[in-house]
């Protein structure tokens, strides 16, 4: 018989249950459930430690298909302890959160921070499988959503015009109606399939470059200065100046309007373009705006791993939504 260990995050007990109903239905032992505090300060090699025991002591061999239910630290765990267990054992994901669903879970980046560095300690190794489903999303906090939103309409935007265009609709309509009632549960699906279809397109790039050193770069479009925004609010001054922190997906998407704004300016892309993005991601609740001057990003940009030893980096223009375009530049090509 074939046997399944599930790692869950204790936000979502009551979802892994039904997981773990369905699995046992369906044919597969479950050797055994364990809850993690799925959280940045538990994304470590304690947690992976505790893990690794608890499918020691439930007998679970490399045979045995890991399976993780839960947003992108639950996926980002378990991928590696599935790289390390014995050697390696097979992990299917069932991602919960909309970031984890169009990003996180997919393009086999697993691992742990250490010492507070982020993904310090990590591989690269595909899940077997990622399974898309409406349901967990239904508890999901509106900001949750809108970050996920964001990474979803920055794959849509570097690949699919109609399909961007459909996002925007539906991402606007909800924030137009403060993520309240049947509007969201409603919108379930309809976000679930755009998920999975956000998720096909990264899959399909990842699948030309796994290790990134190429082609996977275009993922990056709108990360160089939504990282470095990151960093900033991080710093005792940004922390100071702004009144909430931004998630990785409202850095990332005043990122991808900085990114159209440098589109037009290279002449690759049309004038009015940067604009457009930016009424569209302002609708669908996301900010746009760099929340301090551009110098203060700069350390920032100038320690981004990505930048070879000629001082460039690749960064990603667009000529038009769902035409992207990948230049070798130095910073000072992309500040304005
Ligand atoms: N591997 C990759 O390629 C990749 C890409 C992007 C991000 N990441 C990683 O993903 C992590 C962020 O992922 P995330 O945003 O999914 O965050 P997360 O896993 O931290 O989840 C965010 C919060 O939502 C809760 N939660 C999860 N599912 C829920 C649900 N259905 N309902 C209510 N609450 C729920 C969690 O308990 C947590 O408090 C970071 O650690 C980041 O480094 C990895």
């Amino acid at each position: 018989m074939k046997q399944v260990y599930i790692v869950y995050d204790s936000a979502v007990g009551g979802f892994a249950n039904q997981i773990n109903r369905e699995w046992a239905k369906s044919g597969y032992e479950v050797l055994g459930m364990m809850a993690i505090p799925a959280d940045e300060e538990h994304k470590t090699l304690a947690t992976v430690d505790s893990i690794v025991r608890a499918l020691l002591g439930a007998g679970a061999g490399r045979g045995t298909l890991l399976l993780a239910v839960g947003g992108g630290v639950t996926t980002d765990i378990c991928g590696f302890v599935a790289a390390i267990y014995k050697r390696g054992m097979a992990a299917e994901y069932v991602p919960t959160t909309l970031l984890a669903q169009v990003d996180a879970a997919i393009g086999g980046k697993t691992g742990v921070n250490f010492d507070g560095v982020k993904n310090a300690v990590g591989v690269i190794r595909l899940p077997q499988k990622v399974h898309f489903r409406s349901e967990p999303l239904a508890s999901l906090p509106a900001a949750q959503i809108r970050s996920g939103a964001a990474e979803l309409l920055k794959t849509f935007a570097l690949f699919d015009e109609q399909h961007y265009d459909e996002a925007v609709r539906l991402f606007a309509q909800l924030q137009a109606a403060s993520y309240k009632g049947t509007v969201v549960t409603d919108a379930l699906p309809k976000i679930v399939e755009l998920a999975s279809l956000a998720a096909k397109y990264k899959g399909k790039v990842v699948a030309k470059d796994l290790f990134d050193t190429g082609k996977r770069h275009l993922l990056n479009f709108g990360h160089t200065f939504g990282h470095a925004i990151e960093w900033w609010q991080s710093t005792e001054e940004g922390s100071a100046a702004l009144p909430a922190k931004y998630s990785h997906g409202e850095a990332v998407a005043i990122g991808m309007v900085r990114a159209a704004e440098l589109s037009e300016k290279d002449g690759i892309a049309a004038e009015g373009f940067a604009q457009k993005l930016r009424a569209d991601l302002k609708a669908c609740g996301l900010p746009t705006e760099l929340p301090c001057p551009q110098e203060k990003l700069i350390p920032a940009i100038l320690n981004d791993k990505k930048i070879d030893e000629g001082g460039k980096l690749d960064f990603i223009y667009l000529k038009r939504i769902g035409k992207p375009v990948l230049k070798k530049r130095r910073i000072s090509d992309i500040t304005l």
